[in-house]
């Protein structure tokens, strides 16, 4: 039902045999999770797995769901149970979407391209980074699926508006502003591993590119890294890589503010989300600048430490929305239990970022497809065992907060 999508001639990867028995036996996002883990070097595997400072917020995002149960409702007639939905104007056969990531090059040469076809491939909807390693006419060329574009806003707001007509006219259907990066997360295991910007690796590191051949042999032989999405604009165009980086990061702007957002808003004039959102006060501000949707999140605990668990702060952002926008949610979504109880709580669809990325790192495009195979079949299943036909059946009555035991 959900492959009503059929995939782009020529999407499957040159190594199409391989990755299938590099995906045999995995179960679960977890079994994906430990494989990518044994083929990364470590300043690619801490670049994926990390979080800011002491990295409490990243271990929240997934404790906190353990603090909910669900609770099931039998004798419901569930033999034929629809998980799609609308969200940002698209119909999806799941409610989750692949959340933007950057630099995706760093765990398979196919980057975007490989998470984009099997996006379309399950119809879902896939997010493209500001510096993603694909172009976005690269991405949109490979993908007949809902694909949406993420924007940092960068010092030069021409940028802006020249990403926001590209988007355009590559046929994006949905925009997302991320408004939690006002400067860098604090990062220290890239510290540690030299995967700083611009990088500087260590003995350690460059000993784990040895140890890590597949990996190493993979890069050497595919593209060469890029940021070219927006790399065209460094004004030296001699600059190194490890220079152009560093020129686009400083390009971050700190000063950006609410007016910013409403002028993207208006100069895109569709669906579009902010993601970041982590109070009622920035939700509320959202809905009253026009955006359709508010994602809930912390970018997997990547930028401020100690901010709350995603899922803990779902509840209060869904009441102050009121119904005006979409709330998504995003940040340690590992299970189908853990969709269904964001959507119990008021969500509407989830993403997910590391889930993809140890599917892409292990088997490229099958990779993530096994990776949304994963989700779909366990949403599927958690609805039928929650006696829900549909998503709009999931609410209140099948969650609660466990009763702390004393
Ligand atoms: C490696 C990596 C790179 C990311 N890059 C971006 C990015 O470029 N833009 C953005 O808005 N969020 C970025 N994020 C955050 C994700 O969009 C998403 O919010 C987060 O991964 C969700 O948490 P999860 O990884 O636990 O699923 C990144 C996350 C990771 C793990």
């Amino acid at each position: 039902m959900w492959k009503h999508l059929k995939p782009l001639p020529g999407t499957r990867p040159p190594d199409a045999g391989q990755p299938m028995m590099r995906l045999a036996r995995v179960c679960n996002i977890d079994d994906l999770r430990k494989r990518a883990l044994s083929v990364l070097p470590d300043p690619m595997l801490h670049y994926l797995e990390g979080g800011a400072d002491d990295e409490q917020t990243l271990r929240r995002n997934r404790e906190a769901f353990a603090a909910f149960d669900l609770i099931p409702h039998f004798l419901v007639d569930v033999a034929n149970v629809d998980t799609t939905t609308e969200v940002l104007g698209q119909k999806l056969p799941i409610p989750l979407m692949l959340a933007p990531t950057g630099m995706s090059r760093l765990f398979h040469p196919q980057a975007e391209l490989a998470v984009a076809r099997a996006a379309a491939e399950h119809g879902t909807m896939f997010c493209l980074s500001t510096v993603g390693s694909e172009t976005i006419e690269s991405v949109a060329a490979v993908s007949n699926g809902p694909k949406m574009f993420q924007i940092y806003v960068l010092g030069d707001h021409g940028l802006n508006t020249e990403f926001i007509s590209r988007a355009r006219e590559s046929g994006y259907d949905a925009l997302c502003l991320t408004i939690d990066v006002p400067v860098g997360g604090n990062r220290e295991r890239d510290v540690r591993t030299g995967m700083a910007i611009p990088p500087k690796f260590t003995w350690r590191s460059n000993l784990s590119f040895v140890t890590r051949p597949r990996w190493s042999l993979r890069q050497l032989f595919g593209p060469r890294f890029d940021l070219p999405i927006v790399s065209g604009h460094v004004p030296d165009k001699n600059a190194s890589l490890a220079e152009r980086m560093a020129y686009i990061f400083r390009q971050f702007d700190p000063s950006v503010t609410w007016k910013d957002a409403e002028r993207m808003i208006a100069e895109w004039n569709g669906p579009f989300a902010v993601k970041g959102v982590l109070s009622p006060d920035d939700a509320r501000q959202a809905i009253d600048i026009g955006a359709t949707a508010v994602m809930v999140s912390n970018h997997g605990g990547r930028q401020l430490d100690t901010s709350p668990a995603t899922i803990d702060a779902l509840a209060e952002i869904v009441a102050a929305v009121d119904g005006q926008a979409e709330v998504i949610v995003d940040g340690g979504i590992r299970r189908g239990t853990d969709v269904i109880k964001a959507l119990a709580l008021g969500a509407k669809a989830c993403m997910i970022g590391r889930p993809y990325l140890y599917g892409l790192t292990v088997a490229g495009q099958a990779g993530v497809s096994k990776a949304l195979d994963i989700f779909t079949a366990e949403i599927y299943r958690d609805m039928a065992l929650l006696g829900c036909r549909n998503v709009n059946e999931i609410g209140p009555r099948h969650i609660r907060r466990r009763p702390v035991s004393g």
